[in-house]
């Protein structure tokens, strides 16, 4: 049976696309079947960050409409064969689908897929309760700004409202220089207050926003790489390890790189 997982913030802009491809890719990778579903309607954008774009026939409103099945919509991934993005739509606006359409297609893939990741739209509103219905379990992004962090707290009071059996928190663009010198907010801090399992730490990495994705995730060999390899081993093997953004920001060392990025 495949696990399937809403990937939601509350703010926007938060990183909720950028984990649902990274991710994906990683789980991927290392041979599980992985589906990531674009349900965020009229601003479809994972099929832009995994590169598929162009290879879009059908999308999710084609499926619902009754003009194809459920996996003819499905896109193979160019560079990781167990890696499939079923699209929001691409032409259609004002096309609204409900919580039950999507539960099922949902139904109709699941055999086929070891995991499938759902790009939730930001919001608590409509987009909100149709993305997570059909889904189990939950990872809630935020960045380390009060703003975005009160809203992962609305929407996990929101998600333990539904029972969930799992609720992973990532905290995202996280500025390691800044948390050791305390003035961005630190990730224990973070997690303290909104009290759900810390899934993973991402760092802010420059690779994420020049990199346009093409399939195949993010450069291997960059912080932003170790830390998408470490969520998708804690989410598939339990391995409870979380990346440090701190590390290279601590001691002498730390201290001269963390002054040299301040001036740079
Ligand atoms: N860790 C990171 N380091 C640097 N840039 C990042 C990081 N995570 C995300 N970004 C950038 O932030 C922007 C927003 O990311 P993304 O589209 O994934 O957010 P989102 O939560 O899906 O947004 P929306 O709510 O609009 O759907 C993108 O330009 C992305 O490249
Ligand atoms: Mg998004």
């Amino acid at each position: 049976m495949s696990r399937v997982i809403v990937v939601t913030s509350g703010k926007g802009g938060v990183g909720k696309t950028t984990l649902c491809a990274n991710l994906g890719t990683q789980l991927a990778k290392s041979g599980l079947r992985v589906l990531l579903v674009d349900v965020d309607l009229g601003l479809n954008n994972l099929d832009v960050v995994m590169g598929v774009e162009n290879k879009i026939v059908y999308d999710i409103c084609d499926v619902v409409e009754g003009k194809c099945r459920a996996k003819q919509a499905l896109i193979q991934d160019f560079f990781v064969q167990t890696l499939y993005v079923l699209p929001s739509n691409h032409t259609y606006t004002n096309f609204t689908i409900s919580s039950q359409e999507i539960s099922k297609i949902i139904n109709e893939v699941e055999y086929m897929f070891d995991y499938i990741l759902i790009d939730c739209p930001a919001g608590i509103d409509a987009g909100f309760h149709r993305a997570v219905a059909s889904c189990s379990e939950a990872i809630v992004v935020t960045t380390p700004h009060i703003s975005s962090v009160r809203d992962a707290d609305k929407v996990i009071g929101l998600l333990k409202s539904y029972n969930f059996n799992y609720i992973g928190l990532i905290v995202n663009r996280a500025r390691g220089d800044l948390m050791v010198s305390g003035e961005m907010i630190n990730v224990e801090t973070i997690n303290d207050f909104l009290q759900v399992d810390l899934l993973g730490v991402v760092p802010d990495d420059d690779v994420i926003s020049t990199q346009l994705l093409t399939g195949g995730g993010v450069n291997m060999d960059t912080p932003a790489y170790k830390s998408f390899y470490m969520i998708a081993n804690k989410l598939h093997n339990g391995v409870d390890m979380v990346y440090d953004c701190t590390k290279k920001y601590k001691g002498v060392f730390g201290t001269i790189r963390r002054n040299l990025k301040r001036m740079v």
